[in-house]
């Protein structure tokens, strides 16, 4: 694709960003190609809650039993490898990748995303994790609770319809069965449990600044965002004025 061969852009100051937005804005794959453009690492912050949703199903816990899913929270080792472009996530020594992309466990993982208890054990972790900056990260609330000073913040949305078929086009290419309609209605069932949620739900943070990809190819916002990125690079380090 042309974009992977322009010239990585130089930020010499390592920023954090941050990308919000409801399932199947194209989060993911934005995320990880500014992080390529850039350099940076990419932390895709629904993989980590979708590995402690996959550990707490084995576990067999009850979504109740607050102190167990601490403890077990305190015990998990997740992290991410890149081999040569290609990312995945692990839980301990296991490649969990491919496990935690069907639609139970997407179900489960927005049920669980709205115990405080993980919440909290995952917040300590993505801080941990991107504490020296250089870093894209991709969630729901990274750019309102995990990171409100990250110094660019982006929420990405598009119509129902069109995160419905990505998302279906998703599972069908990953193995997965789907019924494109009954997607749909996953996707909108997720979103509004995961606005609804009392701890760190899913709202645009009020300096982000909102793409909407309904109509837009991932080549034109991946370029929007580094515009965004550039722009904000001369405002904070070259005394530009802000133009956006
Ligand atoms: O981005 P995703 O579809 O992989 O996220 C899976 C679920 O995890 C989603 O329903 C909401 C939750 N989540 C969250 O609550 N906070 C985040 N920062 C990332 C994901």
């Amino acid at each position: 694709m042309s974009y992977m061969k322009e010239k990585n852009i130089h930020t010499p100051e390592k920023f954090i960003i941050a990308i919000d937005g409801p399932s199947g804005a194209g989060k993911s794959t934005l995320s990880r190609l500014l992080a390529e453009r850039l350099s940076y690492t990419n932390i895709n912050t629904g993989a980590m809650f979708r590995t402690v949703a996959l550990a707490i199903d084995r576990a067999g816990l009850s979504l109740d039993d607050n102190e167990a899913i601490e403890k077990l929270c305190h015990q998990l080792h997740i992290h991410f490898k890149n081999d040569g472009g290609q990312e995945t996530v692990w839980l301990g020594d296991e490649d969990v990748s491919e496990l935690i992309r069907g639609s139970e466990m997407s179900m489960l993982t927005s049920q669980i995303s709205a115990l405080p208890v993980v919440r909290k054990s995952l917040l300590d972790l993505q801080r941990e994790m991107a504490e020296h900056g250089g870093v894209v990260l991709e969630g729901r609330d990274i750019g309102s609770v995990v990171f409100p000073d990250a110094q660019v913040k982006f929420f990405l949305c598009a119509s129902d319809e069109a995160r419905g078929l990505r998302r279906h086009e998703e599972l069908l290419s990953n193995g997965f069965d789907s019924d494109l309609e009954q997607t749909i209605a996953e996707v909108r069932q997720r979103d509004d449990a995961d606005s609804s949620r009392e701890h760190a739900p899913l709202v645009r943070a009020e300096d982000a600044i909102t793409i909407d990809s309904t109509n837009m190819n991932i080549e034109q916002v991946l370029e929007k965002m580094i515009s965004v990125v550039e722009h904000r690079h001369d405002e904070l380090f070259m005394g530009k004025a802000s133009g956006e």
